[in-house]
């Protein structure tokens, strides 16, 4: 993305001009969010209406992380939030996006034509919100402390684990991101059809078997949303998470809801609370 565009954006003492700027310099957008008051970019994903149920209300002074962040709507409402510090990471290239083979080919051609280049609508947005939110090309099976500048008290996981062969191993690199007692949020799609047919046994659908999926690999139960992080050591809020209804659209498939599953790692270094074993 050009700096200059960028530095203009920011600069620009008009504001409803500076976001005029940016929508006509971004071919496509991922997220419908609003970049001032008002204005908001004509996204496919519009996740507005889940934030205030999904997000804790206070992230004040924490230091925040947004995994597969796109347009960074989530980086910018932890920022909105209070966050002190927000790095969003997401891949430089779409060839390391993780295709299913039989549609590799055809998704390449598709992102090269839409001209939409990784990171451009986080920066443009960025731009004109005037945020301090980084934008950082890291795939997450590189994902370390180092890679992003130190561990983190906060993570958004969004809809990125479906996209991944090991969604279990993408959850080990988060979980070591996260400073002991720090916190994830996964707002992942959940099958609600195979939540139903198995309330309690982790079951994931093969996607790359259905007719007309281009994109995703696994798409878990809730059991299975929450047997992810647990095989990793990271703690699952008890009790029922938060859901939300995706809209019908290209793309979401049919009983896809997403639901908001919160997670911590567990503080080892804190000693373990003296049990009366009742002798
Ligand atoms: C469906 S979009 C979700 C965007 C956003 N997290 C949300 O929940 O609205 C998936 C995002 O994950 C990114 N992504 C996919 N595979 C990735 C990987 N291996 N490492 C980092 N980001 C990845 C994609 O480029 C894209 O930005």
């Amino acid at each position: 993305m050009d700096a200059v565009l960028l530095e203009r954006i920011r600069t620009e003492p008009d504001r409803s001009a500076a976001a005029r700027l940016a929508l006509e310099h971004q071919p496509g957008w991922y997220h419908t969010m609003d970049l001032l008051p008002g204005v908001a970019t004509p996204g496919f994903a519009d996740l507005r209406p889940l934030l205030a149920r999904a997000l804790p209300a206070d992230l004040s002074g924490r230091r925040c992380l947004d995994v597969g962040t796109f347009d960074g709507f989530y980086a910018f409402a932890m920022e909105d939030r209070g966050a002190g510090e927000v790095v969003g990471i997401d891949v430089v290239d779409p060839e390391e996006l993780e295709h299913p083979p039989l549609h590799r080919e055809g998704n390449l051609k598709q992102a090269r034509e839409s001209k939409v280049m990784p990171g451009d609508g986080f920066h443009l947005a960025a731009a004109v919100r005037r945020s301090s939110a980084r934008w950082l090309g890291c795939n997450v099976r590189h994902l370390t402390p180092e890679a992003i500048g130190g561990r983190v008290d906060f993570a958004v996981v969004g809809t990125i684990l479906q996209h991944l062969r090991d969604p279990v191993g993408a959850l080990e690199r988060v979980r070591d991101t996260l400073r002991p007692g720090g916190e994830a949020v996964l707002i992942e799609t959940i099958s609600v059809p195979a939540t139903l047919k198995h309330p309690r046994t982790a079951v994931a659908e093969f996607r790359p078997a259905r007719p007309g999926n281009r994109y995703s690999w696994w798409v878990p139960n809730l059991a299975a949303l929450k047997a992810w992080p647990a095989a990793c050591g990271l703690e699952v809020a008890p009790g029922r998470p938060y859901l939300y209804r995706l809209p019908r659209q290209a793309g979401v498939g049919r009983g896809d809801w997403l639901a908001a599953v919160r997670v911590t790692r567990p503080d080892l270094t804190v000693p373990a609370q003296a049990v009366d074993l009742g002798r």
